[in-house]
């Protein structure tokens, strides 16, 4: 039996800085309880404070399942469901060719950034899977009985992936992310498949650069000028803000595409 959506909850990890941070102030915008889960509690918590609507800020390092599992289980009790879930912590890597890149960089990288995400969708999915599925509008299909019978939502789910999950890096050296972003590609796409006829939608956004510290970070490391050929592959001439990837992560979130899902949507300017 279906139930009429109430006050809707996100879920965002990373949520303490950049694109997390943007994306956690956007769902509260649109009016979303919100929980803003990271490593970093304190940046947690100042996210939270600038969140419009209820929240609850949640320590959380995603390479670990007893402390995802408690992620869940902290979002549950507070707010009773998970409606969105946007899984964006990740890391940068050190911009090293194949053989000059040590065996623990790869797991590092390849463990928040792959596993982490495998990680929330584990646990995000088993918890969407029990709850009541959600019709936002039923007298939007009263007259399309065909479309109606797929009309229960139980969630939906964005993974950050990146145009790096797309194809290789045109400049510099970044194997390492590359792959964990290719992961999440395969993770998404798979988990989309898994789980479409039970009302659970999963998609990924694939940002290019954009102005976050995770950019800075990267950027300090990497050999001069990166910045300069990276942002010259960007036909609109600049990289993004983290505001825009955000606005794209709400609407794939959203009612407004109820049929769209093991999709990547590319913010990218034309990459
Ligand atoms: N900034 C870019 O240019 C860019 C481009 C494409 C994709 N992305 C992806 O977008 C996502 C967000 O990146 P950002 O640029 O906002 O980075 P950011 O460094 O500003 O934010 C990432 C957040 O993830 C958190 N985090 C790191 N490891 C964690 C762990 N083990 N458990 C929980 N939280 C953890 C950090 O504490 C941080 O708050 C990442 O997955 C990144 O790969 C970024």
């Amino acid at each position: 039996m279906a139930t009429i959506r109430g006050k809707p909850v996100a879920l965002v990890t990373g949520g303490g800085s950049g694109i997390g941070r943007a994306t956690a102030v956007r769902f509260a915008e649109l009016g979303y309880s919100c929980v803003v889960a990271d490593v970093d509690e304190p940046s947690a918590k100042e996210t939270l404070r600038m969140l419009q609507t209820p929240g609850i800020a949640v320590q959380v390092d995603v390479t670990m399942a007893t402390s995802v599992e408690a992620m869940v289980t902290a979002t549950v009790q507070h707010f009773g469901r998970i409606d969105c879930a946007f899984n964006c912590a990740g890391v940068e890597a050190i911009s090293e060719r194949i053989e000059d890149t040590p065996e623990e960089e790869f797991d590092r990288v390849m463990g928040v950034n792959a596993k982490g995400v495998w990680l929330c969708l584990k646990y995000e999915i088993a918890q969407m899977l029990q709850q009541e599925p959600v019709m936002s509008d039923p007298a939007n299909w009263a007259d399309k009985p065909d479309v109606c019978r797929f009309r229960g939502v139980r969630g939906s789910i964005v993974n950050a992936s990146s145009i790096l999950g797309l194809g290789p890096p045109q400049h510099g050296a970044n194997a390492s992310y590359c792959a964990s972003k290719f992961a999440v590609q395969g993770l998404t796409q798979t988990a989309a498949v898994e789980y479409a006829k039970e009302g659970i939608r999963v998609n990924a956004v694939c940002p290019g650069l954009t102005a976050t510290p995770l950019m800075d970070r990267y950027l300090e490391k990497a050999p001069p000028g990166t910045k300069e050929k990276a942002v010259s592959m960007y036909p609109v001439g600049r990289i993004a803000a983290p505001e825009e990837v955000a606005k794209a992560v709400c609407w794939l979130c959203s009612d407004a595409c109820p049929f769209t899902t093991g999709e990547h949507l590319k913010i990218a300017g034309g990459y």
